[in-house]
C-alpha cells in the first residue's frame, strides 16, 4: 500500500483531491466511488475549487456512494444523499443522472442492494474508490466481523459507530441502527482505492489497517490485498505507524501528487 503522510488534515485532503483530479484528467468519464463523513469534506472542497478554476470537468463522471442509512428520508439533513449534495454535487457540473447512492428507503432492500451492484457493473466498475476509516476499523459501514467477500447489503451499525456519528445527530438515540452499505468485496473490486484518514483518534485504527494482520475485525485491513491502494494520512493519524519513516522515505522518490494542477 502506498502511504502518503501530510502535515495536517487540510494538506491530506488536498493531496487526496489531486489524486482524484489526476484520474479525471486521464479518464474524463471516470467512475468514482465516493464517501461521506467529516474527513472528506475538505477533499470535496478542493475538488470544487479546482472545478471553479476551470481545471476540472465532472460532466462525464459517474459516481456511486458507499453507503446510506436505512429509513432516513432522503431530505433529512443527515442522510448521505443530503450530505453529498450539500458538500459536493450541488457545486460541480456532475450530471444528476450519473449520481448513485444506495437507497435506504427501498421497500425491498435486498433487491435494491442487488440492483446497486448491477448498476456499478453496468457502469464498467469503479475506477477509484474514496474511503474513510471508522475508529472501529470499518470501511463504509462494514463493521468488525463483516465478511471480507461481502457485497452491498443491510448492515447493523456497531455501538462505536453510533457513538462516533451521534455528533451529527445530536444524540446516540437519534442515529439510525441500520445501513445499506457496499461490501468489502464490492470495494475491493474498485480498480484503485484511496483511503483518506486524519486526526489522532484514527491513529490506532489506521495502524491496525496498514500494519496489522488482515482480519474481518478491522475491515480496512482487507486493503492490504488490493493491487492499487493508497492511504493519505495526516501526521496525527500516522503517529502510531511503526514504519512511518520508511513511508516518508519511499514517498520522496515518487512523483508528488500535489504538483498536479499547480
Ligand atoms: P469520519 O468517518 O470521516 O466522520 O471520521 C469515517 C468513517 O466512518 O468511515
Amino acid at each position: 500500500m502506498r502511504v502518503i503522510i501530510r502535515k495536517n488534515a487540510q494538506a491530506a485532503c488536498v493531496t487526496a483531491a489531486r489524486l482524484i483530479a489526476s484520474l479525471i484528467h486521464q479518464k474524463p468519464d471516470a467512475v468514482l466511488g465516493l464517501a461521506t463523513g467529516g474527513t472528506p469534506v475538505n477533499c470535496y472542497a478542493e475538488l470544487i475549487r479546482l472545478h471553479r478554476c476551470g481545471e476540472l470537468d465532472f460532466s462525464r463522471v459517474t459516481s456511486f456512494n458507499l453507503d446510506e442509512y436505512v429509513g432516513l428520508p432522503r431530505e433529512h439533513a443527515q442522510s448521505f444523499y443530503s450530505f453529498m449534495h450539500e458538500n459536493f454535487f450541488n457545486h460541480v457540473n456532475i450530471d444528476p443522472s450519473r449520481i448513485h447512492l444506495p437507497n435506504g428507503n427501498a421497500e425491498d432492500l435486498t433487491k435494491a442492494c442487488d440492483e446497486y451492484e448491477q448498476s456499478i457493473a453496468c457502469a464498467g466498475g469503479i475506477d477509484l474508490q474514496l474511503l474513510g476509516i471508522g475508529s472501529d476499523g470499518h470501511i463504509a459501514f462494514n463493521e468488525p466481523g463483516s465478511s471480507l467477500a461481502s457485497r452491498t447489503r443491510v448492515k447493523t451499525l456497531c455501538h462505536e459507530t453510533i457513538r462516533d456519528n451521534a455528533r451529527f445527530f445530536g444524540s446516540e438515540a437519534a442515529v439510525p441502527r441500520l445501513s445499506v452499505t457496499m461490501g468489502v468485496g464490492s470495494i475491493m473490486d474498485a480498480r484503485q482505492c484511496l483511503l483518506l484518514v486524519t486526526g489522532e483518534k484514527k491513529a490506532a485504527a489506521i495502524r491496525s489497517a496498514i500494519e496489522g494482520p488482515v482480519t474481518s475485525q478491522v475491515t480496512a485491513s482487507a486493503l492490504q490485498f488490493h493491487r492499487f491502494a493508497t492511504a493519505v494520512l495526516d501526521e496525527p493519524a500516522a503517529s502510531w505507524l511503526s514504519r512511518k519513516s520508511h513511508c516518508d522515505f519511499a514517498e520522496s522518490s515518487m512523483p508528488d501528487p500535489d504538483e498536479i494542477l499547480r
